[in-house]
């Protein structure tokens, strides 16, 4: 597929979502190549939601090195429970931070962004990556992101 997405206007976050979740596994289908699904990802989230940054960070060598993203230059590496990525990657778990300002350790790539979620990607068991979602807004992201996000991270074939 190489088609122009379907982007809804919906507000809906469950509708953007359940819009775009389908246009995602059709992007992915039958492609191998991780780089090119993750730089596809990053361009239909951002695409869909216009949100400020979205991108991967990959586990190399016990670092988070900066992968395929949309949005300003970011940061190129981050340690292991080192600011918002460092830290969902050391628990394991998606976080999402409202007041970027109140996270204790946070990393600005950028004064502008205000609020984020991170999702680990997991491969046997481990966390071989993360999605970073940054808003220029404060308190952007809940559940229902954390839901789907974990929904979209999951189609992607680290093997
Ligand atoms: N804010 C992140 C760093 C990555 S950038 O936002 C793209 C963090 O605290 O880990």
């Amino acid at each position: 597929m190489a088609e122009d997405l379907n982007i809804t206007t919906s507000t809906d976050k469950t509708e953007q979502y359940t819009t775009l979740i389908p246009q995602i596994e059709a992007l992915l289908y039958g492609e191998p190549d991780l780089v090119a699904n993750l730089a596809n990802v990053a361009a239909a989230l951002k695409e869909q939601f216009k949100w400020f940054w979205v991108g991967f960070y990959l586990v190399k060598n016990n670092e988070l090195v900066l992968g395929p993203f949309q949005g300003p230059v970011a940061c190129t590496r981050i340690g292991l429970g080192k600011g918002v990525c460092g830290a969902a990657w050391q628990q394991a778990k998606t976080l999402v931070v409202p007041d970027v300002e109140a996270f204790p350790g946070h990393i600005a790539c950028s004064s502008l962004s205000q609020s984020e979620i991170v999702v680990p990607v997991f491969h046997n068991g481990e966390v071989v990556a993360v999605l970073d979602v940054d808003s220029e807004l404060l308190d952007q992201f809940d559940e229902t992101d954390a839901q789907y996000l974990e929904q979209i991270v999951k189609l992607l074939n680290f093997a």
